[in-house]
């Protein structure tokens, strides 16, 4: 019989059915060189079209490069399995200290109502109450905001206490009471009803507060912590502010029912007008430093504001991967996947990531573990301090105790102040060798990358019932926009001195390099896409092919290639728990964030590499109205500003309408049908696909008639620009 401890905690899984997709995958790449050398030895003598014929082929050649890149991610996926009754047995009583990081920074975009649901979500977990520590981190040092953590502070004595008692689940209490409005069971119902009111009138006060835009007088004398904002000049120029709010080791913080509660602080560290503060960064690396004096636990986990808890065990589940005794002491960040809540079936905008979040994650698991994606991530508090990987780990975490409180509460407040000061980092490796690392807009990543890099693992679990949910964008411009942003962080990485390339060879594998690029790399792709959608249509016009004849043997690796890979991607689309609709959406999403996020992406990142100013071609509009929330629900895309993004959609789905309408009048008037079967099936496909996909965008220009419909005047403008490009085109060139 094996001895107890040495049944490990976690078990890893290889993907089912790998042989079988290695040899569909090396049928792909065959007739990936075969088109390549198509290309190659197609060259056309003429000067213009030979010009025309080369992009085709550097398009064809970056597809190829980059479709070889995102196979690294399904070479090798596996899966985590969690024993969590396993931890109790062995550890329960030594289980380490879990410290929560959540940041906020503006409280408009973020309401404090939000940001403490997400708050009272973590202290709730199912943990030892005295193990468990919650830091808020204010950028804003919004009055409110402290307002609604101290409401919350109060709140959570009933909450808590309630939440372990029935058990409940989703543990926020806004998910919570809009999952359940009512409770009839005879036993429950009467507390039930009594929070409900509670959580009511808290939600009241805080909203009055957040719409009067300030505290109220009372409210203010009831707490000396609002006296710290006597030096409060503006949101870009105060004191560190410091407040615990719940002391997790003072008798007279408890619960209603005489136990515990997690500690909870506030921090708004200092900022000055010429101090630059590091965005998020700066932010986690003060809260790396104010809570290694406060509780110090060895195991750290970071949230967004906007994602809370849904699920009570999920810090048990990552302890799982610390605590292996085999496995455990290499893994220093354990990722959850981020997912929302606002995701409706067919998930029109793609927002739910289903692919990265259920199949390249658990690949890039299978090369060293996946990246540190800057939310609903357990990290090692000696990784994010720049430790290199020891054999040590668990002996650590099982030692290491908070540090007990000696002196009076303000003092410490006082005292720690300090470590939340501009000053503090000045001539010291914070943002470089230790802490999160600053001076990049995908910060995380680099982070993650740079830990893993140190010989450290880390490893993905992505459990059945999500564990972080946030809100997704709602709109098709949020979501362009946020895609925007990330994909200009990766790209600025990958020219970094922290690139995966450089830096990553020799550190980590080369697989893992491989996935890392798909991110870092997304920016790019938009080039070929581009001219994807504009070439082959506009030579329809002039019945110029530009692919193999159906005739032709050359036909097939084209048409295996394009079918193939498709089926694939809807089989894997449809096992990832999508629907079909989802597929096609994801597919017209996965064509637009080429087409503008993408490209805005690459020339920022151009421009400023050149040095000219950083010029910002959009402006994300995060209010949302009835109207637009209606839209979202059945699925209705949504345009209704005029944004520099729209009209490049629009011209270009304008474009392949004109060609593919010209196109037909030409089968009709002219040629018969065999003109285009036989001549240039493959063009004519690509153009009538790029129109099928177009339909929305066609319906938002044309009929409707809501406010979310394409405003006239870029209709207008996408009309004449594609009108002139096709006249030109068919006329001139
Ligand atoms: C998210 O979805 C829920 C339910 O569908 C809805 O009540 C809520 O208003 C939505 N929130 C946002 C920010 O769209
Ligand atoms: C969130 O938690 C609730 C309650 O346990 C569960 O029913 C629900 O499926 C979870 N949501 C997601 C998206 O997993």
């Amino acid at each position: 019989m094996e001895k107890d401890d040495c049944i490990p905690l976690f078990e890893t899984k290889r993907m089912k059915g790998r042989f079988i997709y290695r040899l569909f995958a090396l049928s792909i790449f065959v007739s990936i060189v075969l088109v390549w050398v198509y290309r190659a030895i197609n060259i056309p003598s003429e000067c213009g079209s030979r010009l025309v014929w080369m992009m085709m082929f550097a398009a064809e050649l970056w597809f190829g490069l980059y479709w070889i890149l995102t196979q690294s991610v399904r070479w090798n996926k596996i899966y985590r399995v969690p024993f969590k009754e396993r931890l109790s047995q062995r550890f329960e009583e030594e289980l380490p200290c879990v410290d929560v990081f959540v940041c906020t920074a503006d409280p408009t975009i973020e309401p404090p109502i939000m940001v403490i649901n997400t708050v009272l979500s973590v202290m709730a977990y199912d943990y030892p109450p005295e193990k468990l520590s919650v830091y808020l981190s204010d950028d804003a040092g919004s009055q409110i905001t402290f307002y609604a953590l101290l409401e919350a502070s109060t709140f959570s004595k009933q909450w808590l206490p309630y939440c372990k008692k029935y058990n409940v689940e989703p543990r926020s209490p806004a998910a919570y009471f809009s999952a359940f409005p009512q409770k009839d069971d005879a036993d429950q119902a009467s507390e039930y009803y009594l929070i409900k009111n509670l959580y009511a009138d808290m939600e009241n006060r805080i909203e009055l507060a957040s719409r009067a835009g300030r505290v109220s007088q009372e409210a203010q004398a009831g707490h000396g912590g609002f006296l710290n904002w006597h030096s409060y000049f503006s949101k870009g120029d105060h004191d560190t502010i410091l407040q615990i709010l719940i002391n997790g080791d003072n008798s007279d913080d408890k619960d209603v029912e005489g136990c515990s509660l997690p500690t909870l602080v506030y921090l708004a560290r200092e900022k000055r007008p010429r101090h630059f503060h590091n965005f998020k960064a700066g932010a986690m690396n003060a809260l790396i430093r104010v809570s290694s004096e406060i509780s110090n636990a060895p195991i750290i986990l970071n949230v967004d504001c906007d994602m809370y808890s849904n699920n009570s065990q999920a810090v048990r589940d990552a302890l799982c991967f610390f605590m292996d005794e085999k496995q455990g002491n290499e893994i220093a960040f354990v990722q959850f996947p981020q997912n929302y809540e606002n995701v409706t079936k067919n998930d029109l905008y793609g927002n739910s990531l289903l692919i990265i979040s259920q199949v390249d994650f658990c690949g890039i698991d299978g090369h060293g573990g996946p990246l540190y994606v800057g939310s609903g991530c357990f990290h090692r508090r000696e990784t994010l301090s720049g430790a290199k990987y020891s054999k040590e780990g668990l002996a650590k975490l099982t030692r290491e105790r908070a540090i007990k409180f000696k002196e009076n509460i303000q003092e410490l407040e006082e005292r720690l102040k300090f470590l939340a000061n501009c000053q503090f980092e000045e001539n010291t490796e914070w943002g470089d060798e230790i802490g999160v690392k600053y001076g990049c807009p995908t910060e995380d990543v680099i982070s993650g990358l740079s830990i893993q890099c140190r010989g450290w693992k880390s490893a993905y679990y992505n459990p059945e019932k999500m564990a972080f949910l946030g809100v997704a964008p709602t709109t098709l411009d949020q979501t362009l926009v946020q895609q925007k942003r990330w994909s200009e962080g990766d790209l600025q990485i990958f020219i970094s001195k922290y690139s995966p390339v450089w830096y990553g060879v020799g550190r980590i594998k080369l697989g893992h390099i491989m996935a890392y690029c798909i991110y870092c790399l997304w920016s790019p792709n938009c080039l070929a896409t581009i001219y994807y959608c504009i070439i082959p249509s506009l030579h329809l016009l002039k019945g110029i092919p530009l692919f193999p004849q159906i005739s032709s043997l050359w036909f097939l690796p084209f048409t295996y290639v394009i079918v193939a890979e498709h089926i694939h991607s809807l089989v894997e689309f449809l096992f990832s728990g999508g629907t079909i609709l989802g597929w096609w959406n994801d597919q017209r999403m996965w064509l637009y964030k080429r087409q503008t996020s993408y490209l805005f992406a690459l020339i920022d990142t151009v421009l400023k590499m050149v040095g000219l100013s950083t010029f910002s071609f959009v402006i994300s509009d995060k209010t949302t109205d009835e109207d637009v929330n209606l839209r979202y629900k059945q699925e209705i895309m949504e345009f209704g500003i005029p944004s520099t993004m729209f009209t490049i959609l629009a011209s270009l789905a304008m474009l392949n309408l004109l060609c593919f309408i010209w196109l037909v009048k030409k089968i009709v008037a002219d040629f018969g049908v065999g003109y285009a079967y036989e001549y240039m099936i493959l063009q004519t496909l690509l153009c009538g696909i790029l129109v099928a996909i177009n339909l929305p965008l066609y319906n938002a220009m044309f009929w409707r008639k809501d406010s979310g419909r394409m405003p006239t005047s870029v209709t207008c403008k996408s009309f004449f620009f594609a009108l002139s490009v096709c006249t030109c085109y068919a006329y001139l060139y």
